[in-house]
């Protein structure tokens, strides 16, 4: 059965703009595969700690040697990692806040990114381990970046995704939002086009 990972990350919930074009993309991709299982994780709802340095500790740990506390750690790391593993798929939901991804999305990649587990260092340098999944990254912002070097999150995302393993990426960006009314709406009309016309492509 396909899997699809459905990552949230609006302080909205429900209401951000990044939520409702994700799900939009959620219902195209429902609709090519009938029966298929979406995992959500929902990162403003069950936000995941920061990366200090007991929680580091803990992920870097044997696992013969880890206390009770450190194995809670451990297990809540590899739950995600489980997650990204069943997955065939994956919809990031990333709005932009203060020029940057949410701090959720951002410890939610602080607890996925594990030397053995899912990246390897090899005599050839970094080896991503959870590859062959396509990224679709649904990007939604105040003002206008996508292309330009102030699109802090586009790159950072690639390579940190790509670090992983996650070299099919795509972006579908709703720039603009906060300009008016106008510019929002036709915002979300381009990114929904956009979503409709990746779900016409795909197999
Ligand atoms: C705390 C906060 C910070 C923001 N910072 C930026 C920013 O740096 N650049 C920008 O273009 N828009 C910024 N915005 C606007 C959001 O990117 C825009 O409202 C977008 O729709 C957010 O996605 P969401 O509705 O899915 O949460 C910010 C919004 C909030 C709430």
């Amino acid at each position: 059965m396909k899997t699809l990972l459905h990552v949230r990350s609006s302080l909205f919930g429900d209401h951000g703009q990044s939520a409702v074009l994700a799900a939009d993309f959620v219902s195209t991709w429902q609709a090519r595969h009938p029966g298929a299982r979406v995992i959500v994780r929902d990162l403003i709802a069950t936000p995941l700690p920061h990366l200090d340095a007991e929680r580091f500790a803990a992920l870097t740990s044997q696992p013969e040697a880890r206390t009770p506390s450190q194995q809670r750690i451990v297990a809540e790391s590899d739950a995600l990692v489980t997650e990204l593993r069943e997955a065939d798929e994956i919809v990031l939901a990333a709005p932009m806040y203060n020029f940057a991804i949410p701090s959720q999305l951002k410890s939610w990649f602080d607890h996925i990114a594990r030397a053995g587990v899912t990246f390897r260092y090899t005599a050839s340098g970094a080896e991503g381990l959870l590859g062959g999944k396509p990224v679709t990254v649904i990007a939604t912002r105040g003002g206008f970046y996508a292309g330009t070097p102030a699109d802090s999150q586009t790159p950072w995302l690639q390579t940190m995704l790509g670090f992983l393993g996650l070299n099919d990426v795509k972006f579908v960006y709703a720039e603009g939002i906060a300009i008016s009314a106008d510019h929002k709406t036709e915002a979300l009309r381009k990114a929904r086009e956009q979503i409709a016309s990746a779900g016409n492509e795909a197999t």
